[in-house]
């Protein structure tokens, strides 16, 4: 536990993060806003972004979707300092052309890139296109070969590679990455499959916002597993309500409440569309939240002191990286990082 805690956010692919009603937080997804958005994030101080992957916004079709992977190189041209992790699809791009894309935006960003591989959920995007939507556990011994196959092509390797759905016939791109081993690699995915391919070959392990004896469960299950090379490293998504007095974030969750209730037609449709056998949604039935990937399940909503205090607890059970949501996005990470980031850099400094 001796590097700092790092801070990121998550891009607005989505247009926002929480209620598609807040009268201050518009539902924009343009590539104007998340460029803002980004930019301002470095501005700030943060070490991170996440853009998440989907190609229709699952929250219904008549909304915009950024596309992750154009906006991730874009992204990587303008910044200078901060960590861009995009999320992939395996069924939506073969390997080979994934990591020459990542090997690219590696090149673009000055050794900053990370893939972050999701198996899919959202049934409709990839039945609708005609990929057909195979079963759970299939996806996953998909997304195995697929990152078998990616993560060797990613360090510069020649590779030969005889799977169920791959052949790869001595295959290598250049250039590699000039400025480390290789891009990072994250897998986002609570399934005994996604924790089994997180310990094989990710760097680090997306874990969805929740309590946090149940994020120190999580931990120790991954922990265990076989792995060989360096330990896997965690990462934590949370919504964060933070304000000067626990009564007053108190009541900015009661209004995002009032705000979810209007929102959830959209948010049923959606978990219509899902996947019943994806866990995380059954981790998000058991923890009611704001945002998405469990949101304030993570239990970051009280006073700024309270936040940082919490915070520095995940910090001790082993999480490196915190991906943050907020509503309204830039006006909270703002404050964010005026209010909670000193007083736990305070706390991590002292502690
Ligand atoms: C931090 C994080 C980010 C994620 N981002 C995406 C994403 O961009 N697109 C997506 O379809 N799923 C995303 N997921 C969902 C995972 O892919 C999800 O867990 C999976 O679809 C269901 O698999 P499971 O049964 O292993 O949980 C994300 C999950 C986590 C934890």
């Amino acid at each position: 536990m001796s590097a700092q805690l790092r801070f990121g956010v998550w891009a607005l692919v989505y247009g926002n993060w929480a209620s598609f009603h807040h009268p201050e937080d518009p539902v924009d997804a343009s590539w104007e806003r998340n460029r803002r958005q980004i930019l301002q994030a470095e501005e700030l101080g943060y070490d991170s972004t996440l853009l998440a992957q989907h190609v229709i916004n699952p929250f219904g079709e008549q909304y915009d979707q950024l596309d992750t992977w154009t906006a991730a190189a874009a992204l990587a041209a303008l910044t200078e300092r901060i960590e861009i992790i995009a999320a992939i699809k395996p069924y939506l791009y073969h390997p080979v052309v994934l990591a020459k894309q990542a090997l690219q935006i590696e090149e673009i960003s000055r050794g900053r890139f990370g893939i972050n591989l999701v198996n899919a959920w959202f049934k409709p995007e990839l039945e609708r296109a005609g990929i057909g939507f195979a079963e759970h556990d299939e996806r996953y011994a998909y997304g195995t070969e697929w990152l078998r196959v990616v993560r060797g092509l990613l360090a510069g390797e020649r590779v030969s590679f005889r799977g169920e759905h791959f052949h790869i016939d001595d295959y290598q791109l250049k250039p590699a990455s000039g400025h480390r081993h290789r891009p990072a690699v994250y897998v986002g995915g609570e399934s005994d499959p996604a924790r089994a391919l997180a310990a094989d070959l990710a760097d680090t392990w997306f874990i969805n916002g929740q309590p946090q004896q149940d994020v120190r469960a999580l931990i120790d299950d991954v922990a265990s597993r076989p792995r060989e090379g360096d330990p896997l490293r965690y990462a934590l998504s949370a919504f964060v309500i933070a304000r000067e007095t626990g009564a007053e974030a108190q009541e900015v969750l009661a209004y995002q409440w009032e705000l979810a209730e209007q929102g959830k037609r959209a948010w049923d449709g959606l978990v219509a569309n899902a996947d019943p056998k994806a866990v995380m949604f059954h981790t998000f039935a058991k923890h009611p939240h704001i945002g998405t990937n469990g949101g304030t399940a993570a239990g970051l909503v009280g006073s700024y002191d309270a936040v940082a205090e919490r915070i520095l607890q995940f910090r001790r059970l082993g999480i490196g990286t915190l991906m943050l949501q907020f509503q309204p996005f830039e006006s909270e990470q703002r404050r964010f990082a005026h209010e909670v980031i000193p007083r736990y850099r305070r706390l991590e400094g002292a502690g």
